[in-house]
């Protein structure tokens, strides 16, 4: 078995020996930039740790780490320019250091990078579970845009819309990481489940620190309120606010104003009803759901420490 730490090491390896194509340079240049930027590297982590605790090599599964890592990032390009997002990772998108038809099409040369990487596996329970989660963030994506224009959101279509933009990903990774050690379909369900639920609490998580985050988080401070983005933070609180508050609140995000005073009006309204401490409430419950299942898998509890720790860590990050 692996510390996280360790299978950190191995991704990266595999990451930075990792080339999508070289010529054009327009085409790969933005897409290595990317990979460059690091970024936590969830995705391959759940993959592999999963695969060790259920009795795999971890070289039976690289390839399938990389093509979710790969894919992850391809959807960020694009969630990018949808979002019209400055910052990624500290740096400047690929959109606005190129230009957006650049982003777009580099995104595509990874995304079918990424079915490469998972076609090497040869496993075709492992190609389903990717393709048809694949198609939910596409699902997920959609319902985010269109939430943006609409009033009327409740909480629970936006945890709809993030389990399919976010927490499908991490399902299908524990899901994939397990298929490739051959455990059992229930296995592989159940860690589907545990990381569905450590992906609503990571999506929770990313709505509220793009409104509190610190300058390592790395994207454009209330990006989400200036987006007038229906999150948790804006949904719970139209609910807590007294009649008036919910008003302003509600105006507010009628705006197109991209200014720093909007952010502020926002979280002011925000703070009024503590929302940071309503949020982390929640994660904490679908936290405690994600160790269910975790639980309800036939492994030893000490070859599943990594996988606690790795959700550990996810809920206390601060980028
Ligand atoms: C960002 O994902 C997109 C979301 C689903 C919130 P991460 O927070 O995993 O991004 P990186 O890969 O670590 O940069
Ligand atoms: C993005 O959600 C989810 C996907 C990329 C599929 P966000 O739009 O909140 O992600 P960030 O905050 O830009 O990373
Ligand atoms: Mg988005
Ligand atoms: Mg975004
Ligand atoms: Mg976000």
């Amino acid at each position: 078995m692996h510390s996280i730490e360790e299978l950190q090491q191995e991704i990266e390896k595999a990451m930075a020996s990792l080339k999508i194509g070289s010529r054009p340079a327009s085409l790969y240049d933005p897409a290595h930039y990317m990979l460059s930027l690091g970024g936590k590297r969830m995705r391959p982590l759940l993959v592999l740790a999963a695969c060790e605790m259920t009795g795999g090599k971890i070289n039976d599964a690289i390839n399938a780490a990389l093509g979710f890592e790969l894919f992850h990032n391809f959807t960020l390009l694009h969630d990018d320019i949808m979002d019209n997002a400055p910052l990624r990772r500290g740096k400047p998108t690929v959109h606005e250091k190129w230009n957006t038809s650049t982003a777009i099409l580099s995104g595509d040369a990874m995304f079918v990078k990424s079915v490469q990487l998972i076609q090497a596996c040869g496993n075709r329970k492992v190609m389903d579970v990717f393709l048809s989660n694949a198609l939910l963030v596409c699902e997920g994506q959609q319902l985010d845009m269109d939430f943006e224009k609409r009033e009327d959101v409740s909480i629970d279509e936006y945890l709809e819309m993030i389990t399919l933009k976010t927490a499908v990903l991490p399902g299908a990774c524990l899901q994939a990481g397990a298929l490739l050690a051959s455990a059992s379909e229930i296995t592989a369900s159940h860690l589907f489940e545990a990381g569905k639920n450590i992906g609503i609490a990571f999506q929770l998580k990313d709505d509220l620190l793009d409104a509190y985050g610190s300058e390592q988080f790395g994207k454009q401070t209330g990006g989400d309120i200036l987006a007038n983005k229906k999150t948790y933070l804006y949904l719970r609180s139209l609910q807590l606010l007294p009649e008036s508050d919910a008003l302003i609140l509600k105006q507010l995000y009628t705006s197109k104003e991209t200014g720093i005073q909007k952010v502020e009006a926002v979280k002011k309204l925000f703070d009024s009803v503590n929302i940071q401490e309503e949020i982390q409430q929640v994660m904490n419950d679908y936290f405690r759901l994600s160790l269910e299942h975790l639980e309800k898998t036939p492994v030893q509890k000490k070859n599943k420490l990594p996988l606690i720790n790795l959700f550990d860590e996810l809920m206390q990050r601060k980028k």
